[in-house]
């Protein structure tokens, strides 16, 4: 049983998180989206209201299942028996970030292997951040989130016409 971690800040999941999910789901025999309480980023959602969206576009995966962590990743990753980490690299700018994690990780845990994968390319652009911000300044955000996250946008922003 190969197990991999897919953790982020989910905050929102937007449809480039989305498309990374269903290739890991494709590669692995289980995925656990985990979904962490970044010290660097102050949330829009709460981790109760990331969770609960992560679950809902992700249901139709049988093997894919949300837990929300805290602490070292992967810690986390060695109490699962996870093999990997998966990680969505987009673009260059991403990939010093996500190189000094994964070094970092595989100093703290050599067992466990990052694994990046790169979404559609359509998605590359997109980000939690850009969303948030499109969405708060009234642009429609349909095209780069999924439809309950449109929906909790919509809420959480008090915004009345289409995000
Ligand atoms: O979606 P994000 O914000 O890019 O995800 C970053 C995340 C949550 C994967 C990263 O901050 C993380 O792994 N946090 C857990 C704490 C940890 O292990 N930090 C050391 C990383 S080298």
């Amino acid at each position: 049983m190969r197990l991999a971690i897919y953790p982020g800040s989910f905050d929102p999941i937007t449809k480039g998180h989305e498309d990374v999910i269903a290739r890991a789901a494709k590669l692995f025999d289980q995925v656990i989206v985990a979904a962490a309480t970044n010290e660097a980023k102050r949330g829009l959602f709460s981790m109760e209201e990331r969770v609960a969206m992560l679950r809902e576009v992700t249901a139709r995966f049988e093997n894919v299942r949300v837990v929300a962590f805290e602490g070292l990743l992967v810690e986390f990753a060695r109490r699962q028996g996870a093999v990997a980490v998966v990680r969505g690299l987009r673009a260059v700018s991403d990939f010093e970030f996500e190189f000094q994690m994964a070094l970092m990780n595989r100093k703290l845990e050599p067992a466990v292997e990052t694994l990046f994968l790169t979404p559609r390319e359509e998605y590359t652009y997109l980000s939690s951040r850009i969303v948030k911000e499109i969405a708060r300044l009234g642009g429609a955000v349909d095209a780069f989130v999924p439809p309950p996250v449109v929906e909790a946008l919509r809420k959480k922003l008090r915004i009345g016409g289409p995000v």
